[in-house]
């Protein structure tokens, strides 16, 4: 564990946000788990749950090692309950106006001294600092999906963010068991850089009649030894996240190569947005 840090606010019980919460836990930090509703909160903190669950009927875990990790972890609706945070990462929904608002709601509420990071996957580190009251102590901490099961995070400085700041938040990922990559504030930094232009590459072919989901999936799984298929894994990250990463792309480097798929847009404004809403390019219905 980290001697500076002792509890990790998470905003957000979603995936990422339960993933983080479960992995930081694990690893024996106190977690504050926060959400705008107490369904939301609840809904995480059954995710959570069932993760553990599955490690001790796998045997990766004894039942009173759940059970011990489970009570690290308090969920809430009160934003006020972050306050004894003294790291609070931010996997709200990838949307800049959403998290402008929730930082707006927090650093009050926050310590002086709190790390205030963001999970972004592509927005400015920098341009998200200036929205809070403490851009020396913000940064991107970047985990990749799923949290307990990737070994990898990226960590993005801003133009403001202190080295004490980006120390603090290297040894508290290296204290995870997670391997540490840097990245420039660049728009979506390395991993999403180059896994999403491909994921909208596969959705370009399947637009363009190339192939079937089934064929891209199986030429990608078998053909480039990727665990998942590219439409499964768009699927999995969920469609409106891949749409908003390559529309900050687009937007970020002015480069036609960047362009979102038609399909992409048109599933996305369906409401098909992959496993979380039971259809994507499958049906989890
Ligand atoms: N949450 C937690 N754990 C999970 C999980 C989930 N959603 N899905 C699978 N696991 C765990 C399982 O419990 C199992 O753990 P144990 O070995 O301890 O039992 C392990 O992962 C393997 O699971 P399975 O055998 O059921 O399945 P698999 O072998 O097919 O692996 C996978 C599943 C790990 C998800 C694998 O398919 C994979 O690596 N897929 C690619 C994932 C990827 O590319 N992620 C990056 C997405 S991009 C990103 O995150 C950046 C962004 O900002 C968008």
């Amino acid at each position: 564990m980290n001697a500076v840090l002792k509890t990790i606010g998470i905003i957000g019980a979603g995936q990422m946000g339960c993933g983080i919460a479960q992995v930081s836990a694990d690893a024996g930090y106190k977690v504050q788990l926060y959400d705008v509703s107490d369904e939301r909160v609840q809904h995480g903190l059954a995710t959570i749950n069932g993760n553990l669950a599955r490690h001790v009927t796998s045997g990766k875990m004894t039942d009173d090692e759940r059970s011990a990790t489970l009570a690290l972890i308090s969920g809430s609706s009160d934003i006020n309950d972050l306050a004894a945070s003294d790291l609070v990462i931010e996997a709200a929904t990838e949307d800049e106006s959403v998290k402008r608002k929730i930082y707006a709601q927090v650093c009050p509420v926050l310590k002086p001294e709190a790390i205030l990071a963001t999970n972004t996957s592509s927005l400015s580190i920098t341009r998200l600092a200036s929205a809070t009251d403490r851009p020396e102590h913000f940064m991107g901490i970047h985990f990749m999906n799923p949290v307990p099961v990737m070994k990898l995070v990226e960590l993005v400085r801003g133009i403001a963010t202190e080295e004490g700041t980006f120390a603090t938040a290297k040894e508290f990922v290296a204290s995870l068991e997670k391997t540490v990559t840097v990245a420039e504030d660049f728009p979506a930094f390395i991993v999403n850089r180059i896994l999403l232009p491909m994921i909208n590459e596969a959705i370009y072919t399947l637009y363009e009649g190339v192939g079937t989901v089934d064929a891209i999936d199986t030429a990608m799984k078998l053909g480039a030894n990727h665990p998942m298929g590219p439409l499964q894994l768009a699927d999995f990250i969920g469609l409106d996240t891949c749409l908003s990463i390559m529309q900050v792309l687009h937007d970020g480097l002015a480069d036609s190569k960047y362009r979102p798929c038609p399909l992409l847009v048109k599933y996305v404004e369906a409401g098909w947005l992959g496993r979380k809403s039971g259809r994507g390019f499958y049906d989890y219905r």
